[in-house]
């Protein structure tokens, strides 16, 4: 799981790439590497960390040139060090590749490599790419080196077997650049006389809004003044551009101190978003095909970590609104284990990025199990939603912190939009029912404008108990969700241990890790559960706990009795309440990690999208 990205145009190449590689650090930020052409010479630099070290490394060198290519890299295959950092080089040192993925193969084509001479320096499967393409360089004829150079990169394309997204630069072809895609995101950014080669848009959104998104199996050579894409099986084909709509300021961090507090704050805007599609696009599904929806028997949820958590949010809402039994799964155990062979079952996989590998390759098998395919994601163009039959979109714009907040959100919410539609196509929700529904989500964005308003009272708890070691989240129903969530939240960015149950069972097992002064959180809106809730709060209190109530309107006054802070939350439908209640959990783990001073964007050992398995 690494960051790719390439230029070609008319200026120094080295602040475009190093400005990428910045927009691409959530991907993986171990290591970094830049390759330019300078004269007819490549010239590399290299470094162990995140980009900023490369950035002054590259600042010594100051390398010139108008064709290159960049990395960042999460360690796959060799520790990171800077032998393994990309960009990798053949033997003549003429020839480098930077590379997203894994090569299955590698360690076979090593040897083969190998035995023909080649010599490898580094640890990485990608080097024998690069040696790969320079045994094939050596057996090509062409008329010319650029016709030479792609046709030993076909060659190797179909020499290699995985998941990979390549940039390929030789010293004797300036001006070009070839990029190959299978099973890994690789998008060009068409500019005016420049054109970029990137993992993901923000690479290079700051220069064009144009973007040609790969397919599997393709390859694209990039030149200054155009672009030439070619198919699987090597014919030309027109280049078709997407015009994307988030603009630079979207994908920075206007004006926050961290990415995840601006994020936070996106909320009311991407519940808005989301809504404002949600309202077509599944009109449209329920119009489309309406009777295979009406005669939908199972719904199977896929989705990882906090995607996974909206999910099992979503099992609630589905079979609630519209009665269908839904199973929630976590994708890596999805494609293990023995699924009967239901029918008329829809699986929806959730992915804020459309790239996680055990999602991809979960939905695969639920597919080739001939079920529906639903995507809900937030990434247009991603590999995710090229595999499903349908997507829905989030529209929360780019997410870069690596810990997910709007994404959550507008996740849940489109799922709750889902529900509710396919509840009125086979009739278990009424035309009042539906129409109070969709009034309530109408509202939520500007409920969820007031939740954010929180910040500064959670911040002002945070003073208190972030020092302590332990974190305990409570919730029930719709709200165990967000319990797991909270605690997934604050152990990914302050590196704190915490613990999500389900209220009703701590005292089956979990109430014996309540200590004196143990922070524990109940999530225990006004409604059915509000008295099981007091209690719970009761028996934490009872043990020592710090017990914090985050409660509606109405239930404030008998959470005082039993807790030592109380938080109100504006009061939505019960179904809809964690999406506002999951807030001040997104808050506190951003403020625990500030005092902390954890590296919250990107927390150690994490990656934003996990695209290996
Ligand atoms: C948590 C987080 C991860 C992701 C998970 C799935 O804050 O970000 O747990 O939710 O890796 O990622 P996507 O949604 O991109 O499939």
């Amino acid at each position: 799981m690494c960051g790719i990205i390439g230029y070609v145009g008319e200026n120094n190449s080295t602040s475009y790439i190093i400005n990428g590689l910045k927009k691409l650090e959530y991907r993986g930020y171990d290591s970094a590497g830049i390759s330019i052409l300078q004269d007819d010479k490549i010239v590399t630099v290299r470094s162990v960390g995140k980009v900023a070290e490369l950035e002054k490394a590259a600042l010594q060198v100051n390398p010139q040139g108008t064709t290159g290519i960049g990395h960042t890299r999460w360690a796959t295959h060799g520790r990171p060090s800077e032998e393994n950092s990309h960009p990798h080089r053949d033997c003549s040192g003429e020839l480098v590749v930077v590379h997203n993925g894994i090569i299955e193969n590698y360690l076979t084509l090593r040897d083969k490599l190998k035995k023909l001479g080649h010599t490898f320096k580094s640890e990485t499967d990608t080097e024998v790419i690069a040696h790969l393409i320079e045994e094939n360089l050596a057996h090509t004829r062409a008329a010319n080196d650029e016709e030479k150079l792609l046709k030993a990169v076909q060659k190797t394309n179909g020499q290699i077997a995985g998941a990979f997204a390549i940039g390929v630069m030789w010293a004797r072809t300036p001006g070009m650049l070839i990029g190959v895609k299978t099973q890994s995101p690789l998008v060009v950014g068409l500019g005016k006389k420049e054109n970029f080669l990137a993992s993901d848009v923000p690479a290079f959104l700051q220069h064009t809004n144009k973007a040609l998104f790969l397919e599997d199996g393709e390859m694209v050579v990039l030149r200054t003044d155009g672009v030439t894409l070619f198919d699987a099986s090597g014919k030309e084909k027109k280049v078709k551009a997407t015009k994307i709509s988030w603009d630079q300021k979207t994908a920075e961090k206007g004006g926050y101190a961290h990415f995840m507090i601006k994020e936070i704050y996106d909320q009311p805007q991407a519940l808005e978003d989301t809504l404002r599609t949600a309202r077509t696009d599944f009109a449209k599904l329920l119009g489309v095909d309406e009777k295979a929806l009406r005669a939908l028997r199972n719904i199977h949820i896929i989705a990882c970590g906090t995607a996974y958590h909206a999910g099992l949010v979503g099992k609630y809402y589905l079979e609630q609104l519209a009665g269908i039994p839904t199973s929630v799964d976590l994708a890596s155990e999805y494609k293990y284990r023995t699924i009967p062979p239901f029918e008329k079952t829809l699986a929806i996989a959730i992915s804020q990025s459309g790239e996680t590998a055990d999602t991809i390759g979960a939905i695969k098998k639920a597919k080739k199990l001939g079920f529906g395919t639903l995507a809900i994601c937030n990434v247009l163009g991603s590999t995710l939603t090229r595999v499903c039959d349908g997507t829905f979109f989030t529209h929360c714009g780019p997410e870069i912190s690596v810990a997910s907040t709007k994404a959550f959100t507008s996740q849940i919410t489109s799922l709750f939009a889902l529900a509710a539609c396919l509840g009125k196509a086979n009739g278990h929700t009424s035309e009042a029912d539906f129409e109070k529904y969709a009034k309530n989500l109408v509202r939520l964005p500007k409920d969820m404008a007031q939740t954010v308003k929180m910040e500064y009272d959670v911040r002002h708890l945070t003073r208190k108990i972030y020092k302590a070691d332990r974190f305990i989240f409570l919730g029930r129903n719709v709200n165990f969700p967000i319990a797991l969530e909270g605690a997934l939240k604050l152990k990914e960015v302050s590196y704190r241990s915490a613990e999500g149950f389900a209220a009703g069972e701590i005292k089956h097992g979990p109430i014996s890790i309540i200590d004196k002064g143990t922070p524990v959180f109940m999530l225990m809106p006004q409604g059915e559960l509000f008295e099981k809730m007091l209690s719970a709060c009761q028996e934490c209190r009872a043990r020592g706990a710090y017990v914090v109530a985050i409660t509606t309107k109405g239930g404030e006054k008998q959470a005082k009795e039993v807790a030592d802070k109380v938080f109100v939350v504006p009061q939505t439908d019960d179904l809809l309440q964690p999406i506002l209640n999951v807030v001040p959990l997104q808050f506190l783990a951003y403020w625990i990690a500030k005092r902390l001073g954890c590296d919250i964007d990107q927390p150690r050992n994490l990656a934003k999208s996990v695209t290996v398995e």
